[in-house]
């Protein structure tokens, strides 16, 4: 295998990931701020139609995404760290990215198996399926607990980005937003 570690990401790499990353994280908060800020009635009703709609789209392109990614494959670290570092940020980003997946599919069945229609954006709609309360539940639960150790690793990759950035100064942050293999 090639060593990739003097590239940097290209633009098409950059750009989806931060409108994904964007997406996630402002649909993370938008869940739980339905979720526990506003109380039962119709804005309620009205806001989880949108998170659900936009969570469709974010799945669709999130797969584009995703494909883009394991077409071209990952970059080699962008500078020589601990081998722990290595697989912590590996197994980061791959749950990063089975999130992405995850988060929208498990919502898609709480709603349709839940016996509800998603429209999107009164534009079509995803019909609702019989009624199946143990796998809407189920997805459910997924949902909420992927949503809590997706912020976690959120939490974390930002972490290791910054750390990279101000305390090694490696290319780490820059190769994924400048698109520069060097500082
Ligand atoms: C794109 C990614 C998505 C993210 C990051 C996300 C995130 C969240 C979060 C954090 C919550 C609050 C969970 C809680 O406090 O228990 C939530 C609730 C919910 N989401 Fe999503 N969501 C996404 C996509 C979707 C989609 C595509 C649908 C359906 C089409 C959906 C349907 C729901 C529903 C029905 C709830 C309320 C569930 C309940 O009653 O506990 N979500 N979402
Ligand atoms: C402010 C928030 C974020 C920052 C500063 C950030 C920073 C970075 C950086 C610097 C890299 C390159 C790592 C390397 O070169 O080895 C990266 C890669 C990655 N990030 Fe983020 N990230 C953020 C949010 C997110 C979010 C919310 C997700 C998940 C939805 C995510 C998923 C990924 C994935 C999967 C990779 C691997 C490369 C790729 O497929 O794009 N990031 N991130």
């Amino acid at each position: 295998m090639s060593d990739r570690s003097g590239q940097a990401y290209g633009i098409v790499s950059r750009f989806n990931h931060w409108i994904v990353a964007l997406a996630i994280i402002g649909m993370l908060a938008f869940g739980i701020y339905i979720e526990d800020f506003v109380p039962r009635g119709p804005s309620k009703g009205a806001l989880l139609q949108t998170h659900k709609a936009i969570g469709v789209l974010v799945l669709a392109y999130g797969l584009w995404r995703i494909g883009w990614r394991l077409a071209k494959g990952f970059l080699a670290p962008a500078a020589p760290m601990p081998h722990w570092q290595d697989v912590t940020s590996r197994v980061t980003h791959w749950l990063l990215i089975a999130g992405i997946i995850v988060m929208p599919i498990s919502g898609m069945m709480t709603s349709l198996f839940g016996g509800h229609d998603i429209s999107m954006f009164g534009l079509f709609v995803i019909p609702g399926q019989p009624k199946n309360a143990g796998i809407s539940e189920f997805a459910k639960e997924v949902h909420g607990a992927t949503a809590n150790i997706m912020i976690a690793f959120i939490v974390l990759h930002i972490a290791g980005a910054l750390k990279h950035h101000l305390i090694d100064r490696d290319a780490t942050l820059v190769r994924m937003t400048s698109g520069k293999s060097s500082r």
